[in-house]
């Protein structure tokens, strides 16, 4: 039922998002946005933009609707088992064997978290670490970033719905799950090491210091200058050796600041300006 849509109509509802929500899309690519906006029209059967405008004027749940199918929130624990202990201890010896690191805690970033499950994930993987190393006294921190507040909303409490919960490993359910009613919580040690915070990876600036960077399955909406300028801001924010992680399918140009450690994880490292680029 609804058509293509006139250049200007997404200029228009890029505007809007900005006034409304502070939600700044506009390094995000124009083919992306229009099928999200076409699917959120067909579905509500609307044939206009004006019209589709109008109901979002008058409906509060089609807006949400519409900024969650624009930021899509799709996200899982221990997503296609990516995140698993066999990918990330490897990559936690390495950062916890540079010098000076034993003494402080390591910063882990999920950037782009949406409602929680990637850096609870990690949070179940690098808790275990630790705690089988106990005598050396390991540290951690998580920060956990969204530019979609009612996403972070939910992620905070660490509580969901069983059926989240599949594709958690036994040995971590036992040691960091707990029932609750119909839902299943996360352990208080876990969810008092996460904090979670908005931010916009397109237009805030990078935070500092950060030795492990998750950004799995958000670069998908970015042309190709913001990737660019998201992988430069990436590679300034973290420490010596540092490493990013992105999502299975995702792809980006190393610009020689990067290198693969693994391809099929899509796990990086990042160059220092002393290394040699390879
Ligand atoms: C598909 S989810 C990925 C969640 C998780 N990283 C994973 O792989 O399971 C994409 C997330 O990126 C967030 N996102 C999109 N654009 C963003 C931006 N400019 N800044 C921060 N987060 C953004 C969305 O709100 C959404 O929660």
């Amino acid at each position: 039922m609804a058509t293509l849509l006139a250049p200007e109509d997404l200029e228009k509802l890029k505007r809007h998002l900005v006034d409304t929500r502070g939600l700044d899309l506009s390094q995000y690519s124009d083919a992306f946005l229009e099928r999200r906006l076409l699917a959120r029209m067909g579905h509500n059967q609307i044939g206009t933009f004006k019209d589709y405008m109008g109901l979002l004027a008058k409906t509060p749940v089609e807006y949400q609707k519409l900024i969650d199918s624009l930021t899509i929130n799709v996200t899982g624990f221990f997503r296609d088992n990516e995140l698993s202990e066999k990918t990330l201890n490897p990559i936690f010896d390495g950062l916890w064997s540079r010098s000076g690191t034993q003494i402080r805690p390591m910063v882990i970033w999920s950037a782009g978290c949406a409602t929680g499950q990637e850096p609870y994930t990690v949070a179940m993987v690098v808790d275990s670490y630790v705690t089988q190393r106990a005598s050396l006294g390991l540290k951690y921190q998580i920060l956990a970033t969204d530019f979609n507040e009612e996403q972070l909303k939910a992620a905070r409490p660490g509580l969901y719905p069983k059926a989240a919960m599949s594709a958690v490993p036994a040995h971590y359910r036992s040691k960091y799950l707990r029932d609750h009613g119909d839902k299943v919580q996360v352990a208080d040690s876990l969810v008092k090491k996460v904090q979670f915070k908005r931010h916009d990876l397109a237009t805030h600036p990078p935070i500092d210091h950060i030795d492990l960077i998750l950004c799995r399955n958000v670069m998908i909406y970015f042309t190709t200058p913001a990737k660019n300028q998201i992988l430069h801001r990436f590679h300034r924010c973290l420490t010596p050796r540092g490493i990013l992680i992105l999502g299975a399918s995702e792809i980006v140009l190393l610009h020689g600041i990067f290198k693969t450690v693994d391809r099929e994880h899509k796990i990086y490292t990042k160059i220092d300006s002393d290394q040699e680029v390879s």
